[in-house]
């Protein structure tokens, strides 16, 4: 081989290697989840303690939490493709539940927040029960 030759080579497999590595980097969404799951640590913690005001921070950090960037959802996209629509309405269910527990939390009603809370992670179940199973497999080659 010329030089010319070894460096457009290598300048290739530079190129594979790394798109190789963005294919199968984690989803952002997994550090969204690691974040809503700390979250409702804080507010099981909340809860103990009847400070309601920190209820209603985390809950509103679980409502609102921030969307993955473009490259996540084409991944997603077309990977969920058709059941796209079930995915937006299990999340938009969590939305919904936390924007609840944040308005118990600031009624100060305990009983109301604990059951919110309950309502809260169910809805996150339905959602990990339909797709996180098939995520992992899908994008982590995990069974
Ligand atoms: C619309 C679907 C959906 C909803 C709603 C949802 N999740 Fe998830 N969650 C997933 C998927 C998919 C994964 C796997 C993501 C991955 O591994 O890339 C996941 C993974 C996780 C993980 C593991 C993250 C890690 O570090 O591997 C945690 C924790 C989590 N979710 C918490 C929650 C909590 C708490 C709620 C409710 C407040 C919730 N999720 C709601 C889809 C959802």
């Amino acid at each position: 081989m010329n030089n010319l030759k070894v460096t457009v080579f290598a300048g290739l497999s530079v190129l594979l290697v790394s798109s190789h590595s963005v294919a199968s980097e984690p989803l952002a969404l997994q550090k969204i989840m690691a974040d809503i799951g700390s979250n409702m640590e804080r507010i099981v913690h909340g809860i103990a303690r009847e400070d309601w005001m920190l209820v209603e921070q985390a809950a509103d950090k679980v409502a609102n939490h921030p969307t993955p960037p473009m490259t996540d959802k084409v991944r997603i996209l077309s990977y969920v493709g058709t059941d796209m629509a079930t995915f937006k309405s299990l999340d938009s269910k969590t939305h919904d539940s936390a924007i609840v527990l944040g308005q118990e939390a600031a009624k100060k009603d305990g009983a109301k927040v604990i059951a919110q809370f309950a309502d809260l992670q169910n809805t996150c179940l339905a959602c990990h029960q339909r797709f996180r199973q098939a995520f992992k497999a899908h994008f982590y080659g995990e069974k």
